[in-house]
C-alpha cells in the first residue's frame, strides 16, 4: 500500500507566506520525497549538502537544463536560451570554463576593495532618508545598494541606472519549480531580450573605452578569440552577474530586517553592539535565505536516505528546509544573532557554491551595521501581514514599510 502523500503544495499563497511549517512537517515526515508530479524533495540539511557536492547529480542531463519546465519548445524561448548559457545551470567542463574566467576577474581582492564604495553608498542613501522619517526598505535602499554597488563592479556608467535603480526587478518566476503563464513567459523574455540589448551597449562602451571593472576583463577574455568565451556566454553570464549580484542581496536585507524586527530582542541587541552585523548576517541568511531551492538531475541510479534515486530523475534541495533543520542546529526555528558555528545552505554548495557570497556577506554586514546606528529607533508598519512576492525560489518582499521619529 502507498503511504498518505505529505499535503504540500507549492503553489499555496499561505505557503509563500511562511514555508517553514510545511518545511518541518515534511522533514519529519518524508526527508527524501518523491512528490506526485515525480519530482524528488530534500529538506534534511546533510542529505542537501552532500547531494550539492556529489558530480553525480548535474544540470544539463541528457541535453534538459535541470528544470522541469525547461524541456521541449520551452528550451528555444530567450529566457532559458540564455540561462541555459550561464555557469549557473552548466556542468563540467563547460561550468569550469565560464566559472574560472568570470572568478578571475571576480576576486576576493576586488571585493574587499569594494568595502569604502558600499560604506559611502550606504551612508549616502541614508543620508538622504534619515530626515524623511520614512521608507519602503525595498525600493529606498535594499534595491538600490546593491544595484549600485553591480553596476559599479560591471562598469554600467551612472548616466545608465536610472532604469535599474527604480523599475527595474528581476522577475523570478523563470529559475521557479512551478510553470510560467504565457503572459509570464513574454514578460521574462522582454525583459531577457531588453536586457540584451542594453549590455551589447555596454559591451560597445567598453570594447572602446576599457576600465577596471568586470565587464572589461571578461571583454578582453573574449576578444583573444580562442573560443574560450562565446558572445552568447558573455551576455549570459553578464546577465547573471547583474541579476544574481542585486536581487538576492536586496532580499538579504529585506527578510532579515523583518527577522529581526518580529524578534525584536535581536534588533535591540544588534543596536546595543552594532559589531554584530557579521555574525547576524550569517544567522538571517539560515533563518530566512533569499534563495529557498535549488535543484539537479541523477546521472546514474543513487539511493539517499533510503530512496532509489533513479538515473535522469530530478531533486529539488529546499535549501530555506535544511537551514531549519533541528539536525544540524539547536533550536533552529529561533532566530538568535549571536549563534556560532552557522553555515546556512543559502549560497548553495559544491561547483555551484555562489560567487557572490563574500560580496553579499560585505553588503549585508555594512547595511546592517548601518541601519542599527543610525536608525535604532525604526519601526516597521504591516510586520505580521508584509506583502510578499509570488515566487518561491526567490523569497522575497514587495515592499516592507518602515517610520521612525526625526529629531
Ligand atoms: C544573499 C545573497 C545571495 C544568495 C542567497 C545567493 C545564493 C546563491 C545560490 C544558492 C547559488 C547556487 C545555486 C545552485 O547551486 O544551483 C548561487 C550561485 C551564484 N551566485 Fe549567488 N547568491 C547571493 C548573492 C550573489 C551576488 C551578490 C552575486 C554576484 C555579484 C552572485 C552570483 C552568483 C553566481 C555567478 C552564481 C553561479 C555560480 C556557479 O554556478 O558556479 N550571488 N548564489
Amino acid at each position: 500500500m502507498n503511504a498518505p502523500q505529505p499535503a504540500f503544495n507549492l503553489m499555496d499563497p499561505a505557503f509563500v507566506r511562511d514555508p517553514y511549517p510545511a518545511y518541518a512537517m515534511l522533514r519529519a515526515r518524508a526527508p527524501v520525497w518523491k512528490s506526485p508530479m515525480g519530482v524528488w524533495v530534500l529538506t534534511r540539511y546533510d542529505d542537501i549538502a552532500k547531494l550539492l557536492k556529489d558530480q553525480r547529480f548535474v544540470h544539463d542531463f541528457d541535453g534538459a537544463i535541470s528544470d522541469p519546465r525547461n524541456r521541449g519548445a520551452l528550451r528555444e524561448e530567450p529566457v532559458y536560451k540564455q540561462l541555459g548559457r550561464s555557469m549557473l545551470l552548466r556542468d563540467p567542463p563547460d561550468h569550469t570554463r565560464l566559472r574560472g574566467l568570470v572568478a578571475k576577474a571576480f576576486t576576493a581582492r576586488r571585493v574587499e576593495e569594494m568595502r569604502p564604495q558600499i560604506e559611502r553608498v550606504v551612508n549616502a542613501l541614508l543620508d538622504g532618508l534619515a530626515p524623511r522619517g520614512k521608507m519602503d526598505v525595498i525600493e529606498d535602499f535594499s534595491h538600490k545598494l546593491p544595484v549600485i554597488v553591480i553596476c559599479d563592479m560591471l562598469g554600467i556608467p551612472e548616466e545608465d541606472r536610472a532604469q535599474f535603480l527604480t523599475g527595474y526587478r528581476v522577475s523570478g518566476r523563470a529559475i521557479d519549480p512551478t510553470p510560467m503563464t504565457q503572459a509570464e513567459l513574454d514578460q521574462v523574455n522582454a525583459n531577457i531580450l531588453a536586457g540584451r540589448a542594453y549590455f551589447a551597449k555596454l559591451f560597445e562602451l567598453r570594447r572602446k573605452e576599457p576600465g577596471d571593472d568586470l565587464t572589461s576583463a571578461l571583454l578582453q577574455v573574449q576578444d583573444e578569440k580562442d573560443g574560450r568565451l562565446s558572445e552568447d556566454e558573455l551576455f549570459a553570464n553578464i546577465s547573471l552577474l547583474f541579476a544574481a549580484g542585486h536581487e538576492t542581496t536586496t532580499n538579504l536585507i529585506g527578510n532579515g530586517l523583518l527577522a529581526l524586527h518580529r524578534n525584536r530582542d535581536q534588533w535591540d541587541k544588534l543596536v546595543a553592539d552594532p559589531s554584530l552585523a557579521a555574525s547576524a548576517v550569517e544567522e538571517l541568511l539560515r533563518y530566512d535565505s533569499s534563495v529557498q531551492l535549488t535543484s539537479r538531475k541523477a546521472s546514474v541510479d543513487v539511493e539517499i536516505g533510503g530512496q532509489e534515486i533513479k538515473r535522469g530523475d530530478e531533486v529539488i534541495c529546499l535549501l530555506g528546509a535544511g537551514n531549519r533543520d533541528p539536525e544540524a542546529y539547536e533550536n533552529a526555528e529561533k532566530l538568535d544573532i549571536t549563534r556560532k558555528n552557522v553555515r546556512p545552505l543559502s549560497f548553495g554548495g559544491g561547483i555551484h557554491t555562489c560567487l557572490g557570497a563574500q560580496l553579499a556577506r560585505l553588503e549585508g554586514e555594512i547595511a546592517f551595521r548601518a541601519l542599527a546606528t543610525r536608525l535604532p529607533g525604526m519601526r516597521l508598519e504591516n510586520m505580521d501581514n508584509p506583502q510578499w512576492k509570488p515566487t518561491i525560489t526567490l523569497r522575497r518582499l514587495e515592499h516592507l514599510p518602515a517610520v521612525w521619529d526625526v529629531a
